[in-house]
């Protein structure tokens, strides 16, 4: 049974939910649904799967991401246009940001590791380049989340997926802002 742990420990395709959905199988011994349980769970609760957690993790880096990339489109758009536009960066800015905590403190709930790496971040020159390129970044968000929200859903895990769609609805706010400025 030990060389069973030791497959385990080392395999990249780890059955997931084993513990969440079918508790201590009868095929595994006491030591390897051990350790089964402390890779999946906190305490004896059912924590997140790998999945899920890097889903997580692509969220926070991205909010960071995006939280920086309207920062410095608040600080560096010019012209006529930039009176309006330079506070609706600065405050979506600041929700991105609370969306990256709330995220990271969830994944840390979890049992998992928080990534402090942005994803690339684009500044643009022009108004319209960065409006463009916002747009993007919120179409990816949206879809990225909705994902998110459908494993969450599929584990069970009923605070993750409300966090998230909560998040989503903001993302596609933004993503109504931004496209509307864009065809002003
Ligand atoms: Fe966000
Ligand atoms: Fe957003």
């Amino acid at each position: 049974m030990v060389s069973q742990s030791h497959t385990f420990k080392s395999s990249t395709s780890k059955p997931e939910h084993y513990v969440c959905a079918q508790g201590e199988g009868s095929i595994w011994n006491f030591h390897v649904v051990l350790e089964f349980w402390n890779d999946y769970t906190k305490d004896g609760v059912c924590m997140a799967s790998e999945k899920l957690m890097e889903l997580l993790n692509r969220g926070i880096a991205r909010e960071l991401q995006v939280s920086i990339q309207y920062m410095w489109q608040h600080v560096s758009v010019t012209g006529v246009e930039s009176v309006v536009v330079e506070d609706i960066f600065r405050k979506i800015g600041i929700t991105e940001m609370k969306h990256a905590e709330e995220i990271a403190e969830r994944l840390a709930y979890l049992g998992g590791k928080p990534t402090t790496k942005p994803d690339p971040i684009f500044v643009g020159g022009s108004l319209k380049e960065m409006l463009e390129r916002d747009v993007k970044a919120e179409e990816e968000a949206i879809a990225l989340y909705k994902q998110t929200i459908k494993v969450a859903d599929e584990e069970g895990d009923v605070t993750t997926r409300r966090l998230f769609e909560e998040i989503l609805g903001h993302e596609e706010e933004h993503h109504d802002t931004f496209t509307r400025l864009l065809t002003e």
